[in-house]
């Protein structure tokens, strides 16, 4: 039996070697009724093609009781004080393996832990002969922060929405929980908008490249929301503004200070757009946006970029932002913008800053990000040199920019801490982490996966896992976790970058 090898690291893993293993057989039985039922059904989703077996969801009050071989999932709200809202207990043994919680959101990263106890087989999508057994072992677990997010820019190249719910069957084994969608930039806007045809129209006629673009429709994009939250992911719509605007200004000529609409954009360069920021139809624009984007999105936030507006005038820009994160608030949703939006010192109460500078913090980046705090909001880190997932890996890595500090290796995507890049900002003022995949250099799922795996498993265990010293981070003990991951990302189908060649070694 191999050793329980699991990412993110649990707060409390013991394996009991000396125990029989639990044993997935014909007869077994998923035991969970009302919500956890729901979350029964995803596993069993999982479960059965690689297995075969039927793996019906029962109630286990009118069932016969839990037998050695039935999983049983287990809501007790009474757990909240020792769990918290997203923590689990997994108990792995010979006679049954039992996954309680208090929330539904703990049982689906119970699931998500449940499944690495098992080969890797058990991932693939086709009958396999194998024996399921998973360690005997007992999990008490729960996360570091709240936000462990992935952004997915749909803007540079468009993804269509099977894509995207593929992505996000990837990210959830790694117990994410937030999908940043950033949805319009220069070079496309992706999301309908009610009165405004041409956003979709021009403005979505075209992505890098010169590739056609697209974007969803109104029932897309609530699909798309929707399998998140059954996943216990909350999608956050980015529209980025002042700047990042070209797909909009070629879409409305009133947009434009000079009246006149700006050309479709197919190129890389950032920061030479920007709205005409004093002009009544940009005000008019933005309430049009925000209602719109507000009412097709039930999470409570709204991202309004913020970065890069180099040609936005810089007196301008703090108005601007303090009136944008106001109409954002109007509209109901909190506000999240980029760490530049720090510039105004009356931003909406409770805006939430996201860092992008790097782990040692470049020019004024420490100031604008603490200014969020300072105003009462917390912070989201994505440190660009340790978190963008669209750097480059290597000299040799064939798709990806370098721009951040770059290349970012799964090590050093793996050994920084949120703890230690803003002075006097620690875990009370942060959210969390996310790590952004910015797509210049990605046009297809493949592409996605090989920048976004294995780092957003680095990034992931950053967010989840206890900080140190309490357990440390050791990167011999993630990369041997992270070796042992190379069958399951094949039998999962993504092709991870790998920098050992182990996924061509018979490593299980
Ligand atoms: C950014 O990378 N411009 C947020």
């Amino acid at each position: 039996m191999s050793p329980v090898r699991i990412i993110p690291q649990p707060t409390d893993l013991h394996a009991i070697a000396s125990e029989t293993p639990f044993t997935l057989v014909e007869s077994s039985r998923i035991l969970a009724t009302g919500a956890a039922a729901s979350v029964g059904d995803l596993l069993a989703g999982i479960l059965r093609p690689s297995t075969g077996y039927r793996l019906p969801v029962q109630d286990p009050t009118d069932s016969d009781p839990a037998g050695a071989a039935d999983i049983t999932l287990h809501l007790d709200p009474a757990d909240a004080p020792d769990l918290g809202a997203e923590g689990y207990r997994l108990v792995s043994a010979g006679d049954g393996a039992t996954l309680t919680a208090a929330t539904p959101a703990g049982l689906f990263y119970a699931v998500q832990s449940l499944r690495q106890l098992f080969p890797a087989a058990i991932e693939r999508r086709s009958v396999q002969s194998e024996a399921w057994q998973a360690p005997a072992a007992v999990i008490t677990d729960r996360p570091r922060f709240t936000w462990r997010g992935a952004m997915l820019d749909v803007a540079r190249h468009f993804f269509d929405p099977d894509a995207v719910k593929h992505f996000i069957d990837e990210i959830v084994l790694f117990k994410i929980n937030v999908l940043h969608l950033h949805l319009t930039d220069d070079q496309g806007w992706r999301i309908p908008i009610t009165g405004r045809p041409e956003l979709t129209g021009i403005g979505a006629s075209t992505e890098v490249g010169g590739g056609p673009g697209g974007s969803y429709t109104e029932e897309e994009y609530a699909d798309i929301v929707a399998y998140a939250a059954e996943r216990f992911i909350t999608v956050v719509p980015e529209i980025d503004v002042p700047g990042h605007t070209n797909a909009a200004l070629s879409a409305y000529a009133d947009l434009n200070a000079d009246d006149t609409a700006r050309e479709p954009y197919t190129g890389i360069d950032v920061g030479f757009s920007s709205l005409d920021v004093d002009s009544a139809s940009t005000w008019q624009f933005l309430d049009e946006i925000f209602r719109s984007v507000a009412a097709q999105t039930p999470g409570p936030y709204l991202h309004i970029g913020g970065d890069e507006s180099h040609t936005t005038p810089p007196e301008q820009f703090p108005g601007f932002i303090a009136r944008a994160t106001a109409l954002v608030a109007r509209h109901g949703k909190i506000p999240i913008a980029w760490h530049e939006a720090g510039r105004s010192r009356d931003l909406a109460p409770g805006t939430i800053g996201q860092y992008w500078s790097f782990v040692e913090p470049q020019e004024n980046a420490a100031e604008l990000a603490t200014s969020f705090v300072e105003q009462g909001g917390s912070l989201i880190l994505s440190p660009a040199d340790v978190a963008y997932l669209d750097i480059t890996y290597d000299e040799s890595t064939p798709i990806g920019q370098a721009w951040a500090g770059g290349p970012t290796s799964v090590r050093d995507a793996y050994e920084w801490e949120p703890g230690a890049i803003l002075a006097g900002v620690t875990d009370d003022a942060i959210l969390g982490v996310e790590a952004p995949l910015w797509t210049e250099t990605v046009a297809t799922p493949a592409d996605i996966d090989f920048l976004t795996f294995p780092r957003l498993a680095a990034i992931a265990e950053i967010a989840w896992s206890v900080a140190p010293p309490a357990q440390g981070r050791d990167w011999e003990h993630f990369s041997g976790r992270l070796d042992s991951w190379y069958p399951r990302f094949s039998a999962l189908g993504i092709s991870a970058f790998d920098p050992s060649g182990v996924s061509s070694s018979t490593l299980e």
